[in-house]
């Protein structure tokens, strides 16, 4: 199977964190290539229709906007949770930017500070803002989204049934884990938890770092690594207890 973004080489310096999308100190974003890589591995698991994405551990929600503008074309919804409100707010301006208005008043913004410090360099990012307005509208326009608070370990229903879950799971330093089980391996509390509230097709791919993504006893449809991050695409329905 050919994956569009992971084979070419095409240059995503308009969707590194802190360009256009917003960063902030303490929130990693995530390799570009390697998400849309993901997400193109995991969605050709649940056929050719339209996709309903979760990252339910989304940080700033790097991972799940850059997915969006990348792949508007194949996607319905992105639902970005995280149990963190101060992430949730970054992320919630971030995923902003999948709209025509988001885009355009980032452009503005970034004109703006660029006028008013006079530095180049944000006017080379509202450049870059511009260009990304032009590809969403290419790839279908606005995106539908939600952003909330959202505990990953105790998942609500998602607002739309979820086609596919992909998501960066803590790893220490940077970013923790909240209210992870004391006496269970949390990658797989957090995979059979959130299976709980995904229609059985939905497929799920879990990254981490320096660790392998492993259920007993669990089918692995696909796994990928890449440097220290190691990925796994599994199916809900195989997650049941
Ligand atoms: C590695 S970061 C994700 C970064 C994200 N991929 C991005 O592009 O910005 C992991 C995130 O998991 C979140 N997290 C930790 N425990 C959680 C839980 N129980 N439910 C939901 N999110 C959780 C942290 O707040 C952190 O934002």
């Amino acid at each position: 199977m050919a994956y569009r973004y992971a084979t070419e080489h095409v240059d995503h310096s308009d969707l590194a964190s802190g360009c256009v999308l917003r960063s902030a100190p303490g929130r990693p974003g995530f390799p570009v290539r390697l998400a849309s890589e993901l997400f193109q591995r995991a969605a050709a698991h649940v056929g050719n229709g339209p996709v309903a994405l979760w990252d339910p551990c989304c940080g700033s929600g790097h991972l799940a906007t850059v997915v969006g503008l990348l792949h508007r074309d194949r996607l319905a919804y992105v639902l970005a949770t995280d149990v963190d409100t101060d992430a949730v707010g970054i992320a919630e301006r971030n995923l902003g930017l999948l709209t025509a208005h988001g885009l355009a008043e980032r452009e503005r913004e970034l004109r703006w500070a660029a006028a008013e410090f006079g530095r180049p360099a944000f006017l080379e990012r509202a450049e870059a803002a511009r260009r990304l307005a032009a590809d969403l509208a290419r790839l279908g326009g606005d995106l539908s989204h939600t952003v909330r608070v959202g505990d990953a370990f105790r998942p609500a229903v998602p607002e739309r049934p979820v086609d596919v879950v992909l998501t960066d799971v803590p790893y220490g330093g940077l970013t923790r884990w909240v209210g992870e089980p004391a006496d269970e391996d949390p990658v797989v509390e957090l995979l059979r938890a959130l299976a709980s509230a995904l229609p059985d097709h939905a497929v799920l791919a879990v990254v981490a770092r320096a660790r392998k993504v492993a259920v007993s006893g669990v089918r692995v449809l696909e796994r990928v690594r890449v440097g220290n991050r190691a990925a796994a695409v599994l199916r809900a329905a195989d997650l049941r207890r």
